[in-house]
């Protein structure tokens, strides 16, 4: 191996992020900044000017850090889809430019196959389900024929998006998802045993599939009517994670497959992670999940999948590299090992 590199550019909402892998495959830690609104939801613009006007600095950052050449850099790829658009267009200027001026390979890639992509890769496991829970997101996914196929997702938000809206409405800014479990887990301190039948909340799981918006308009209702902020968190978490790990765990019983991975954001929650624990344990499955660093949105997945393109089927065409916004999961031809 000599030093050569991939970059990749991770841009589909509030997080850009320049990340890396060695051309063998090793992933290197990326170079992040997140916008985070001071109040309201995420302003696609104001996002994508936050991207143009950090660019330049993440990707200085990330050479020095990462202590990388640009002229042994062998490939550029960057999120072509799902995302907002306007963000998405920032990324795949940034690597249009640098593809063209370095005259290396262009590499549009799934986000949501990188997430899948990053977890088989740092945590060795093969042909798992994924469940990939994140802001705006939440599939459950197998691979089949080339694809990976989504068994169940949700039909209005995503968790991680119910999670952020519910601690927005209480006063805390995004991302909510890390608030929310340091609360949860001030509820346990308080109350070491607390009852599921004491906050009522509704049943997210619907077939296969899941709806988050029912849970959260209950969970204000709740706090509206007097109840704390902290056990409505625990009560959130216990509810929402556990139709995940339901329909997750359905899916393990209808593919056979034995390896559960979790990705996404909110895959960082410890109680997500000891849930998904404790059901592979009791179906003899094993159960796996990145480092947050890359549970995360985060340019080291985007890099390692864009790698993973490069051998198998080839660069992407500067034609064929417009942003999708409505890219899903199963429409990239998955032709890797
Ligand atoms: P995608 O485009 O894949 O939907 P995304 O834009 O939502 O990704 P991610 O970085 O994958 O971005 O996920 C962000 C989400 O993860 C936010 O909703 C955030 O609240 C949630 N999150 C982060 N840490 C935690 C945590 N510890 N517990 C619960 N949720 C978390
Ligand atoms: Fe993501």
């Amino acid at each position: 191996m000599g030093d050569g590199w991939i970059l990749g550019i991770e841009s589909t909402a509030h997080t850009f992020s320049f990340g890396a892998v060695t051309s063998d495959g090793t992933p290197i830690p990326s170079a992040s900044s997140i916008i985070r609104p001071i109040e309201g939801g995420i302003h696609p613009r104001e996002a994508a000017d936050h991207h143009s006007e950090i660019s330049g600095e993440l990707l200085r950052r990330l050479l020095s850090e990462q202590d990388l050449m640009m002229d042994d850099l062998e490939g550029v790829a960057f999120s072509q889809g799902p995302g907002l658009g306007p963000c998405l267009r920032v990324g795949a200027s940034v690597a249009r430019a640098i593809s063209t001026s370095r005259k290396v390979p262009l590499l549009g890639v799934n986000h949501c196959v990188a997430h899948i992509e990053i977890g088989r890769a740092i945590c060795g496991c093969d042909d798992p389900v994924l469940l990939y829970v994140s802001g705006g997101n939440t599939q459950v996914i197998a691979r089949l024929d080339g694809r990976y196929r989504v068994l169940g997702e949700t039909l209005d938000i995503g968790i991680g998006n119910m999670l952020d809206k519910f601690a927005r409405h209480h006063g805390f800014p995004f991302p909510g998802g890390p608030e929310i479990e340091r609360s949860a887990l001030a509820h346990l301190e308080i109350v070491p045993n607390p009852s599921i039948e004491n906050l009522e909340l509704p049943y997210a799981v619907q077939g296969m599939d899941l709806a988050f918006s029912g849970i959260l308009n209950a969970a204000d209702t709740l706090v509206q009517k007097g109840a704390s902020f902290e056990s409505v968190c625990w009560s959130l978490q216990e509810h929402a994670f556990a139709a995940c790990i339901e329909v997750a765990e359905r899916a393990l019983a209808h593919t056979g497959k034995s390896e559960l991975l979790l990705g996404g954001g909110v895959a960082c929650n410890e109680r997500i992670r000891n849930m998904t624990s404790v059901m592979c344990e009791e179906r003899g499955a094993l159960g796996h999940w990145p480092p947050k660093m890359y549970c995360v949105d985060n340019g080291t997945m985007i890099a390692l999948l864009g790698r993973l393109q490069m051998i198998s089927s080839g660069p992407t065409d500067l034609i064929d590299s417009a942003v999708d916004q409505m890219l899903r999961t199963d429409m990239t031809a998955i032709a890797w090992s």
